[in-house]
């Protein structure tokens, strides 16, 4: 059985006080929750004091990026060993805002995926077509290359700890939310690639989750479906009381 697992990824959002103001508000309100994988993703600058107040309750930290290296001259990046120390379970890694604005590729997200397991910190890979590429037919060969890259180099035993994030680009802060459908087609290939790829065991075992305009109203439908796990919730994520709502709505 998978536990449903709700992740709020606070992109380029909240200062330090905001960001402790917030995560003490969702304490609060779902820090007692044993039934859902509460995961927050702040920016790097509030990790630190965010997982001072996360001591002691159910919520879960992760970072949303990093560098694969361990240390050295790299000016301006985090590495995995710095976000274990600071109390990151999770870390996202190959979000398409990265892929798209940054011009990163699936090799270094393998690369991050495989630096962070080294570390103990679990991975959530995001894969997801664009608008043309779904309108030209090409949303299986693209979110299949992506996983093909993405986990290159990893093992069965490392993907236990891996958490996939399908996100459709088009759905990304637009409002226009995949269907509990169009998202489901694509979680079951997902799960279908991952069985063909490592194994049945890590293709029932492994959470997928959404990502594109997750609201507490289409929550539940998505969460009806047989291979959507949880949500990675970008927007709705940066109040407590929509994210609580969200969380509420992940149980099912
Ligand atoms: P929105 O929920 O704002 O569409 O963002 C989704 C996302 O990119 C989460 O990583």
């Amino acid at each position: 059985m998978r536990r449903p697992f709700i992740a709020g990824n606070w992109k380029m959002h909240k200062t330090v006080s905001q960001a402790v103001a917030l995560v003490d508000e969702l304490i609060e309100l779902v820090g007692g929750d044993q039934g859902v994988e509460v995961v927050v993703a702040p920016p790097f600058t509030a990790l630190y004091p965010v997982a001072q107040r996360l001591k002691g309750s159910n919520l879960k930290l992760s970072a949303q990026d990093c560098f694969w290296e361990e240390e050295g001259a790299y000016t301006g990046e985090i590495s995995p060993p710095m976000l274990a120390d600071v109390g990151c379970a999770y870390c996202i890694v190959g979000h398409s805002e990265r892929r798209h604005v940054f011009g990163e590729g699936s090799d270094e997200v393998a690369r991050k995926a495989r630096a962070l397991l080294a570390h103990g910190v679990s991975p959530i890979v995001c894969v997801g077509e664009t608008l043309d590429e779904r309108e030209e037919g090409r949303t299986i060969k693209v979110v299949g290359s992506q996983l093909q890259g993405s986990l290159e180099g990893l093992s069965q035993k490392d993907m236990v700890k891996v958490v996939i994030a399908y996100e459709p680009v088009w759905a990304i802060g637009t409002g226009r939310t995949a269907t509990p459908y169009q998202a489901q087609d694509m979680h079951a290939f997902i799960r279908g690639w991952l069985g063909d790829s490592f194994g049945g065991g890590v293709a029932s075992s492994t959470p997928i989750l959404y990502g594109g305009s997750v609201k507490p109203d289409n929550i539940r439908g998505l969460m009806a479906m047989d291979d959507i796990d949880g949500a990675l919730v970008g927007g709705a994520s940066l109040k407590a009381s929509s994210f609580a709502q969200i969380i509420e709505g992940g149980k099912g």
